[in-house]
């Protein structure tokens, strides 16, 4: 028990019930499970709505099932999940409410922060994002020189990136054509440089996102951004106004930075970085799709909330896919969880999911500031069906480590890709193929009644009782894609809400952040870093020598 009176997570009855019936239950196969339960495709799918949700193909019973939801109620997860959408702040190590609900709830509903109904401002900054995107559009918002924007470039990192570009990627089909759009992160100047070396600065709108506006990264690039701005139109500085606009909850850092605050689109310190992407962080994308399907992406989000929030635990998709992560990953020693889907769309969607996943899950503290004894967060990886198959789903099927894999699929492909439309039967055969596989696998005798010599038959049986859970929906909409990112939000939601930590800090970045500050100077200058290790000491030495310095 611990000071708040709140008993252990792995002192639970619960959870003891769970590792008492993961004994009994073992890793029977899901050969068995089918076929004891012919209903078990129909009775372990979930439908919230346009994803259809099939969880059969994992290690579970209903009394798994049954345990899960009780370990959840016995954690506190409906409280502290009402908690989140009243503007509580159960961002506890920064004294934060965590309301990126809000920015999709609907105009005429009541979130309030500190007493103060937030919704008001949230529909302002949308509709100030949604004149903005028109005027560029429609080619009323010019360049210095009086030229049509045409290429928009994001600078930010980490949230105030990785949502945008990923968005930008899944909606392509939703974009426009006519425009360019464009996102740097990386401090490296080649990120930039690639970006920019083609375009044009007097056709060039750079959108600088950044929650804090003290983010070295974004800052470095987008001074960077600036003098490239200035050099190509004659160093006038009044073109900046026209040129860099700026998204952050911080007026003060804009304007020192030399962006005029009215060139700004605000957010809120209760927005999550990582959970920002429907805030006015989403600006580039809304340019790129237009604000009605910036909108229904906003719906889709809603949708999910809502039912994250009234669904029954039995019924619950978030929930259900954050027990059973946490089935795999606290009862199976799981290490990591596959992300796969099946849409050259979704390329950037794990790397997307990786932030959200980890930074707000990767945590070793409870919300008390004891020492968590239970595994948390999962590593997130995977990328795009087909090509993973002919990378690492070898050591899917055959390897020794359990990874829970999702598989992410849409029945209908975008409509301009005309004749190559007849391609998609095939990219989702090989997804279904692939569940199919994984669950089933293929026994020794199997193999061998198709002649294969003995000495290779161990070397071809595939063992199956891999879980996957398979996510299905019509198509790759502005909705759908709410829908499938406010899934995920939740489902880490569930879990960090189970182990007791803050899913929503990030102390665990600050470490490297202030360390480079101070490598920095030994690197440009040779300046002696007291207590430096004599590891760092002597890569940074070769490092300078190298450099000729
Ligand atoms: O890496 C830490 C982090 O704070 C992320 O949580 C955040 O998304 C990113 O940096 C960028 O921060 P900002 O939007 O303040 O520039």
């Amino acid at each position: 028990m611990n000071a708040e009176g709140r008993t252990r997570l792995d002192q639970l009855p619960e959870w003891h019930a769970l590792s008492k019936h993961r004994d009994e239950f073992g890793l029977t196969h899901l050969r068995r499970l089918f076929e004891d339960d012919p209903q078990r495709a129909e009775r372990y799918t979930v439908r919230v709505g346009d994803l259809h949700i099939d969880y059969s193909k994992n290690l579970v019973t209903d009394e798994t099932l049954r345990l899960l939801r009780q370990l959840a109620e016995a954690a506190g997860v409906a409280r502290l999940r009402d908690a989140m959408f009243e503007g509580e702040k159960i961002n506890v190590t920064e004294d934060r409410a965590v309301l990126h609900t809000a920015l999709r709830t609907p105009e005429s509903a009541t979130v309030r922060v500190d007493g103060e109904n937030v919704m008001r401002k949230v529909h302002q900054v949308l509709i100030r994002m949604g004149t903005f995107a028109g005027r560029i559009r429609e080619g009323h918002w010019r360049g210095h020189t009086g030229e049509r924007i045409k290429n928009i470039v994001n600078i930010g990192i980490g949230g105030s990136d990785l949502g945008p570009k990923m968005a930008y990627e899944a909606l392509r089909p939703y974009t426009r054509r006519d425009m360019t759009f464009r996102f740097v992160s990386n401090v490296d100047g080649a990120d930039l440089h690639e970006a920019v070396r083609d375009l044009d600065p007097a056709e060039t709108l750079f959108i600088v996102a950044s929650k804090t506006f003290t983010t070295v990264e974004t800052l470095t690039n987008a001074k960077a951004a600036r003098a490239w701005l200035l050099a190509g139109l004659g160093g006038d500085s009044s073109a900046v106004a026209k040129h860099f606009v700026a998204v952050s909850t911080n007026a003060e850092k804009v304007a020192e930075f030399g962006i005029n605050t009215d060139n700004m689109f605000e957010f809120w310190d209760w927005v999550g970085g990582r959970y920002s992407y429907d805030s006015a962080i989403g600006l580039s994308l809304m340019v790129a799709i237009g604000p009605e399907c910036f909108g229904d992406m906003l719906a889709g989000f809603h949708l999910v909330d809502e039912h994250f929030r009234s669904a029954p635990f039995e019924a619950n998709a978030p929930l259900l896919l954050g027990l059973l992560g946490i089935w795999y990953g606290n009862f199976h020693d799981a290490q990591s969880h596959a992300v796969l889907p099946y849409s050259h769309y979704l390329s950037q969607f794990t790397a997307y999911l990786q932030q959200l996943d980890m930074e707000s899950n990767g945590k070793s503290t409870t919300r008390e500031g004891g020492p968590v004894e239970w595994q948390t967060g999962p590593v997130v990886w995977g990328t795009p069906g087909t090509n993973g198959q002919h990378a690492y789903y070898q050591l899917l099927h055959q390897g020794t480590k359990m990874i829970p894999a999702d598989l992410i699929g849409f029945a209908d492909p975008v409509s301009e890709l005309g004749e190559l439309r007849d391609q998609h039967d095939l990219l989702m055969a090989n997804l279904f193929a692939q569940g199919q596989a994984l669950a089933f696998g293929k026994t020794a005798e199997e193999v061998r009644a198709e002649g294969v010599p003995e000495a290779q038959v161990p070397h071809r049986t595939f063992p199956g009782n891999r879980p996957t859970t398979t996510i299905l929906a019509s198509a790759l909409t502005p909705s759908v894609l709410g829908q499938l990112v406010a899934l995920y939000e939740h489902k880490v939601f569930v879990q960090g809400a189970i182990w007791d930590i803050d899913s929503f800090d990030q102390w665990g970045v600050e470490l490297g952040k202030v360390l480079a500050k101070r490598l920095e100077p030994a690197l440009t200058e040779g300046a002696p870093v007291p207590g430096l290790d004599a590891s760092t000491r002597a890569l940074v030495d070769r490092y300078r020598s190298l450099r000729g310095r």
